[in-house]
C-alpha cells in the first residue's frame, strides 16, 4: 500500500474505532440514521437519474445508509471504503441487504471496477477529507471510467472550508498530530479541503465527464457551502485509467 494510503487509512481507522461522531449512529438513533440515507438519496435520485438501476457505487460509504437506501432502489450496490472497522459496522448493520457488496479500497484508483460498468455512482462526505487534491482529481477521473455511459455521477465537495474548520482540518491537524498521537488528534480534529467550481471544472476537462448541474447547499462541517455535482460521461471520447504508484509496481 502507498505510503499516503497509510496514512489515510490509519488516520480512518482510528477515527472509526473512536467513534466517528457525524457518521456514526447510536444504537438508539440507527432508524434515524437510516432514515437520513434513504432520505438523501430519494432527494438526489429524484433530481436526476441513470438510465438503468442495476448496479451502484457508494464510495466510503462509511456505516452504509447510503447503500442501503441504493440496495433499494438497485439491483446490486457495491459499498467501498478505506476502513476495514467501518466495512465490517456496515455489513452487520445491514445484514438484511443481500445485494450489497463490501470492498475495501486501499488505492488512489478503482482498478476493481471494469470500465464503463456502473450506473450510478455516489460519493458524499469523503472528497473533503481526502489528503490533497489531485486524491480527489484522481477518483474523478476514475468514476468516470467505469461510468456506464448512460450513468450518472452524483459527488458532493465542499466549495469553502471555513477558517475555524480549515485551522482545525489542517494546518492544526498537522502540528498537534505527532505530539498528540493520532488517537488523541483524531477526538478533536479532522482533514479538510475545498473545491473551487473552476477546479472541478477544470478535472472534468480531462475527463469524458460532463457537468450536468449543481446545487449549492452546506456541507455538515460548521455549515460550510458545498457543491452537488451531477455529471454524465460523454461517449466517443478517451476513457483515461489513472495509474496510482499501486499500478506503476506491479508493471
Ligand atoms: C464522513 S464519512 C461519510 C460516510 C458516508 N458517505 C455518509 O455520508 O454517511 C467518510 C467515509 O469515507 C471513507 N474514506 C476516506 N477516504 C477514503 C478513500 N480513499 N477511499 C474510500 N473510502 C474513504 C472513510 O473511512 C469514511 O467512512
Amino acid at each position: 500500500m502507498a505510503e499516503k494510503f497509510n496514512v489515510s487509512k490509519k488516520e480512518w481507522e482510528c477515527l472509526w474505532e473512536l467513534g466517528n461522531s457525524y457518521a456514526q449512529p447510536s444504537s438508539k438513533d440507527l432508524a434515524t440514521y437510516f432514515e437520513s440515507g434513504e432520505e438523501e438519496i430519494g432527494k438526489v435520485l429524484s433530481v436526476h437519474s441513470p438510465a438503468h438501476f442495476g448496479i451502484a457505487l457508494d464510495f466510503g460509504c462509511g456505516l452504509g445508509r447510503l447503500a442501503r437506501a441504493l440496495s433499494f432502489r438497485f439491483q446490486k450496490v457495491y459499498a467501498v471504503d478505506i476502513s476495514d472497522t467501518a466495512l465490517n459496522r456496515a455489513s452487520k448493520l445491514n445484514d438484511d441487504r443481500k445485494n450489497i457488496f463490501y470492498c475495501l479500497n486501499d488505492r488512489g484508483d478503482l482498478n476493481m471496477f471494469n470500465n464503463a460498468s456502473i450506473d450510478f455512482i455516489y460519493c458524499a462526505r469523503v472528497f473533503q477529507h481526502l489528503p490533497s487534491k489531485k486524491s480527489v482529481a484522481d477518483y474523478v477521473k476514475e468514476f468516470i471510467r467505469v461510468l456506464a455511459p448512460d450513468g450518472l455521477l452524483c459527488f458532493q465537495v465542499p466549495s469553502q472550508v471555513r477558517f475555524m474548520s480549515r485551522m482545525a482540518g489542517n494546518q492544526v491537524y498537522e502540528i498537534l498530530k505527532p505530539i498528540l498521537g493520532q488517537k488523541l488528534a483524531s477526538r478533536f480534529l479532522i482533514r479538510m479541503l475545498a473545491l473551487k467550481i473552476e477546479e472541478i471544472n477544470e478535472i472534468l476537462a480531462c475527463t469524458n465527464g460532463k457537468l450536468i448541474d449543481k446545487i449549492e447547499g452546506n456541507s455538515d462541517w460548521f455549515g460550510a457551502p458545498s457543491y452537488q455535482c451531477f455529471v454524465i460521461r460523454q461517449c466517443g471520447e478517451p476513457i483515461i485509467q489513472v495509474k496510482s504508484i499501486e499500478n506503476e509496481k506491479n508493471r
